[in-house]
């Protein structure tokens, strides 16, 4: 790994207020541009709480959290109690630039086809006057991400993007994302899917504590996985360790 550092995590720990123990602890990684890197954990396991303490949403209970990146962009889980939001998908898209604007002001033509340009690099022109809501759950990360562009971050954050997704879908996002890396950006995931962190460059095994963090050929290994998932995994004929199933639908964070 040879790119910019971009998010330096050290020995870091968070606690929810109120809470009596840490939600993650024991913390220690990077993202460096043109890499993607995968939060493997399983449900519950923070991975969603360490996106909060990136963003500045959690406070840091300890260690050192060094954001080099000027800025990162968030594609959060998709919360479907929002769906009803009258916003098309060129209004999301354009949302990625008011975060970049001083209060006084108002996008722009400019800044419209800034975020009509986001709107065709993820395959989305079609559809920049749908209803948000509306979409496809693929659809709608990409567009999430066309925002996530439009913010011109170096550092993407995406919660379980691959979640909602079916094959296609999936496919096409994991495309995405491999050219945004190719072109420098740093990239980190979430995922409770085993097969997405194998494809990643390097991934973090995070079940509150990390359990591992390297490339997915070295750090994911038999005992790696099965203190990520608590044990929960069964022996497939051929040899291979799969993963039961998660049954977290509906689930919001
Ligand atoms: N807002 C919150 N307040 C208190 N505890 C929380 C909150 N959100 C998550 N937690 C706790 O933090 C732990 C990690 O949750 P989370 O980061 O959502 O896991 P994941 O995203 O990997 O499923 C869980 O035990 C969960 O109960
Ligand atoms: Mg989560």
């Amino acid at each position: 790994m040879t790119g910019a550092r971009l998010l330096v995590v050290d020995d870091v720990a968070a606690a929810y207020p109120g809470a009596a123990v840490p939600a993650i602890a024991s913390l220690t990684f990077e993202v460096r541009a043109g890499e993607r890197i995968a939060v493997l954990g399983p449900n519950g396991g923070g991975k969603s709480t360490l996106f909060r303490l990136i963003t500045g949403e959690l406070a840091l209970g300890g260690g050192r959290l060094d954001l080099t990146a000027v800025r990162c962009a968030f594609v959060p889980q998709t919360e479907r109690s929002r769906l009803d939001f009258p916003v098309t998908a060129l209004d999301v898209a354009l949302m990625g630039a008011v975060s970049r604007m001083p209060w006084w002001r108002r996008p722009g033509r400019a800044d419209r086809e800034l975020a009509r340009e986001a709107l065709r690099r993820v395959g989305l022109a079609a559809v920049e006057d749908a209803v948000f809501g509306s979409l496809s759950g693929g659809q709608r990360q990409r567009v999430l991400v066309a925002r996530a562009l439009v913010q011109d971050a170096p550092l993407l954050l995406l919660d379980e993007p691959f979640s909602a997704l079916d094959v296609t879908g999936a496919e096409r996002l994991e495309l995405l994302l491999r050219e945004l890396a190719a072109e420098g950006r740093g990239i980190l995931m979430a995922t409770h899917d085993l097969d997405q962190a194998r494809a990643a460059d390097r991934v973090l095994c995070l079940n509150r504590v990390q359990i591992a963090f390297g490339e997915p050929a070295a750090a994911l290994t038999r005992e790696v996985i099965e203190r990520t998932y608590g044990g929960a995994i069964v022996d497939l004929a051929a040899g291979a360790a799969a993963l039961l199933p998660t049954h977290h639908h509906g689930e919001r964070r």
